[in-house]
């Protein structure tokens, strides 16, 4: 019995490869931006379970995508203007930093509606929105901490 839940822990942390989850490493000293951030992590781990099971219909990606989209636009926004009005070092670097993610996503939103609810399409926004938001997270947005405090 002991062995088959090991096997099926195993089964599961091979399948869902790119699972992020939220931890303490990830606080930025902003109860509001960790809540968005937690969002953003919830949806991009709902994309990789999407995609692990039979192929989805495209109202299924259309709406997760939609909802990521916007607010992704909404977040991104929002801490901006906590990091401006904190008068944090890393503001610039934070709003540029946003702008490239969005070149990203605006590219592939492009592709999707020429080739549809591809899986490989889809997988390679998984992936790359999973790692992006891990490093940017850890990277920038974590230095709000030591603006906040300040
Ligand atoms: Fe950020």
């Amino acid at each position: 019995m002991r062995q088959s839940a090991a096997q099926g822990f195993v089964a599961l942390t091979v399948k869902y490869d790119h699972m992020l989850m939220w931890s303490e490493q990830f606080a930025t000293g902003s109860p509001l931006v960790d809540t968005q951030h937690r969002m953003l992590i919830d949806k991009i781990n709902q994309l990789e379970k999407l995609l692990s099971g039979p192929p989805p219909s495209k109202a299924a990606c259309d709406e997760l995508l939609n909802f990521l989209g916007s607010y992704v636009t909404m977040h991104f926004k929002f801490e901006e203007q906590c990091m401006e009005r904190a008068k944090c070092t890393v503001h610039q670097r934070n709003k540029q930093a946003h702008a490239a993610f969005m070149g990203l996503f605006e590219k592939f939103k492009s592709r999707y509606q020429v080739e549809g609810p591809k899986l490989e399409l889809l997988k390679s926004l998984q992936t790359t929105a999973s790692d992006w938001i891990k490093s940017h997270i850890l990277s920038v947005d974590i230095q709000l901490k030591t603006c906040l405090s300040s």
